[in-house]
């Protein structure tokens, strides 16, 4: 399950009513899927083959097609980070810039676990989500974050698309934004 720390502050939020209502207060979908339907060959594998991919966004065939009617989205497809990602250190810095998209950037995570450092409102500050599998988030379209690894240094995610060019970063320089 998700949990959230609020930077300026270190305030860390770990029961499941308390994360939905913080994040919905930003604005920031927070949804399930249900992690124990995915077969146990697929389950914290990061070395995936496209057979394997395409077995898992067949897995959650039903909640893939019901975001997509729900919210618009088109296209859908699965990324993996880990050790053995080519170059992921480079990959993970050249993430870890403040950027806003377009439209929002949704991912569910299937394996692993991720960080999304997202900007909340007013004067809140930047907040972390911390991801484990079947956490579904959203980060709202123009909202600044950037995502990030944590230890273990290894995710599945499924990530969905309304518009090919819609991911693309735009970089947002924030002088308020203090790395931990
Ligand atoms: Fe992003």
């Amino acid at each position: 399950m998700a949990e959230i720390v609020i930077r300026n502050t270190n305030e860390r939020i770990s029961d499941e009513a308390g994360v939905q209502e913080f994040l919905a207060k930003q604005e920031v979908l927070y949804e399930k899927w249900d992690i124990s339907k995915l077969p146990d060959e697929l389950k914290e594998n990061f070395t995936l083959s496209d057979e394997q991919k395409a077995r898992i966004l067949s897995t959650f065939d039903s909640e893939i097609k019901d975001l997509a009617a729900r919210r618009g989205y088109k296209i859908w497809d699965i990324i993996t980070l880990s050790e053995a990602t080519p170059n992921l250190e480079e990959l993970l810095a050249k993430f870890e810039n403040i950027h806003t998209h377009t439209e929002d950037e949704i991912r569910a995570i299937v394996g692993g676990k991720g960080i999304f450092i997202i900007k909340g409102a007013d004067d809140l500050g930047y907040f972390n989500v911390e991801l484990s599998p079947g956490d579904v988030i959203s980060v709202p379209e123009n909202t600044p974050h950037f995502f990030t690894l944590m230890e273990n240094q290894k995710i599945v995610a499924v990530r969905l698309f309304i518009e090919e060019n819609g991911w693309v970063a735009h970089n947002y320089d924030d002088p308020t934004f203090v790395k931990a």
